[in-house]
């Protein structure tokens, strides 16, 4: 049997091993993750297994993410299994951090991207993206990674960590990888497990709507309103809607008339999970 992935639980381990890494002149990709990990994270440790000489991934459910209400307390754990699968993807070490390690008592700095965290799950989720760029700065400073690899399904999250990168000088390339899907279209998530298999169902549905509507908008249409209309008539009966948006791919801004790269967007209830998918299509 391969010995048992090894795990770091302090920042100073964490950069003691990677600088002797980097110190030997191997590269070091880096998967940021909370965990409950399934084929779309696991997709991303295999890619940076191609691409670096170590891989490392970060197991950390971020308090400072959730808004008052989401599901932190409930969020999926199981150290165990994600033990497990992330050593059959051959990553080389895995970061789980306590708690109070990253956020000690006083904690109070954060790192905020106000224009691209606005639109999107921004309107819905107050401070989500300042939660989730606060941890990934303070991750790469662990860390030290050549490489940071994300996940397209989260579009919005991307965007938002590229532009701290850029701002803030961080010596780092992101590498954003394609959404892993199910067989039906449905995006992987941590979530979907929360779905009955009634909803799992349905949940397919998110993505043929939005594939409705990135065909629209390749035909020819080029008005964001009828876009949208279009994705909502074709969400008709999946959940709740909570948006879809039809946005500027680059920067997330609202345009009068698609143009370019544009990026349509949904968030969707069905049942008691939220769920969010996108396409990303040339008007
Ligand atoms: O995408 C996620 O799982 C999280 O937002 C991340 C990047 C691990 C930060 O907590």
């Amino acid at each position: 049997m391969p010995a048992a992935l090894p795990i770091l639980r302090s920042a100073k381990q964490m950069l003691d091993w990677s600088r002797r890494e980097r110190a030997a002149g191997r590269s070091i990709g880096f998967v940021p993750t909370m965990g409950a990990l399934h084929r779309g994270p696991l997709s991303l440790v295999q890619r940076a297994r191609r691409e670096n000489d170590r891989v490392v991934a970060s197991i950390f459910v971020n308090p400072i993410q959730f808004a008052p209400g989401e599901d932190f307390e409930s969020y999926p754990r199981d150290l165990a299994a994600d033990r497990a699968v992330l050593r059959a993807s051959r990553c080389d070490v895995a970061f789980v951090p306590a708690r109070a390690s990253l956020f000690p008592h006083g904690f109070q700095t954060v790192v905020t991207v106000p224009g691209l965290s606005a639109p999107l799950c921004g309107r819905f989720r107050p401070g989500h993206f300042e939660g989730v760029a606060t941890i990934v700065a303070k991750l790469l400073h662990i860390v030290e990674p050549d490489r940071l690899y994300l996940g397209q399904k989260d579009y919005q999250q991307s965007l938002v960590i590229s532009r701290m990168i850029r701002d803030l000088d961080l010596p780092v390339r992101l590498v954003t990888a394609p959404t892993v899907r199910e067989e039906d279209g449905l995006a992987m998530s941590s979530r979907n497990r929360y779905l009955s298999p009634e909803d799992r169902r349905r949940a397919a549905g998110i993505q043929r709507a939005l594939q409705a509507g990135a065909r629209a908008v390749r035909r020819g249409l080029t008005s964001p309103a009828r876009v949208r209309a279009l994705v909502r008539a074709a969400l008709k009966g999946i959940g709740r809607v909570q948006y879809v948006e039809v946005l500027d791919a680059r920067d997330l801004t609202a345009p009068r008339r698609l143009q370019g790269p544009t990026v349509l967007a949904a968030a969707v209830f069905v049942g008691r999970a939220r769920l969010i998918d996108n396409v990303v299509v040339k008007a």
